[in-house]
């Protein structure tokens, strides 16, 4: 079994892959992607699904384990939101009408440091809490709820983790016969 730790930090390199591609490592915009629509589709998907897993079962997890993990999930409640809300115009933005270099320079900064923050400041204060045993349960939960959540980042949703299993899985099964029509993430 994969623990918590090694299922997130997959998820947060193939973000920064993603990022990389559109954006380049550092500096002003400077992405190479030969396909900067279906790499930033792909990143709403990788990452919608990759915070709504998060919100489900890392989030609790820390509020229930961490000192002071209340105000850590609050401070990542608040920067998932901004992120879910460039997300979800950037979904409906195509390359060359202005505002989709914008928002994928937004997202970059954005996410980045969400991912900072999340790697720096919140798993060293888990790892030392949980058990191997633990990790590795939240490391499966966080592998299922992922391969269910939604394609989309619904910044309108409630995401408290009861309502996002069952508000949330409902959204899922919406966002994936929506795909499933237009041959989004093929
Ligand atoms: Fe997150
Ligand atoms: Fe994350």
């Amino acid at each position: 079994m994969t623990d918590a730790f090694s299922v997130l930090k997959a998820d947060h390199t193939e973000v920064e892959t993603m990022l990389t591609r559109l954006v380049g490592g550092s500096g002003p915009a400077s992405g190479s992607a030969g396909d900067p629509a279906g790499t930033a589709q792909e990143l709403v998907m990788e990452e919608s699904r990759h915070e709504a897993a998060e919100e489900m079962y890392f989030w609790p997890a820390v509020q229930e384990k961490v000192a002071g993990g209340d105000r850590l999930a609050d401070e990542a409640e608040r920067q998932e939101g901004e992120g879910k809300r460039v997300l979800d115009e950037l979904r409906k933005a195509k390359p060359g009408d202005g505002r989709f270099d914008e928002l994928v320079t937004a997202f970059a900064s954005a996410g980045r440091a969400h991912i900072a923050f999340e790697e720096e400041q919140v798993w060293p204060k888990l790892r030392a809490v949980l058990s191997p045993q633990e990790s590795a349960e939240l490391g499966q939960e966080l592998t299922t709820a992922k391969q269910a959540g939604p394609t989309r980042p619904h910044p309108n949703a409630p995401d408290s983790p009861g309502a996002l299993k069952t508000a949330g899985a409902a959204a899922a099964m919406v966002d994936k016969a929506r795909d499933a029509v237009t041959g989004r993430g093929n």
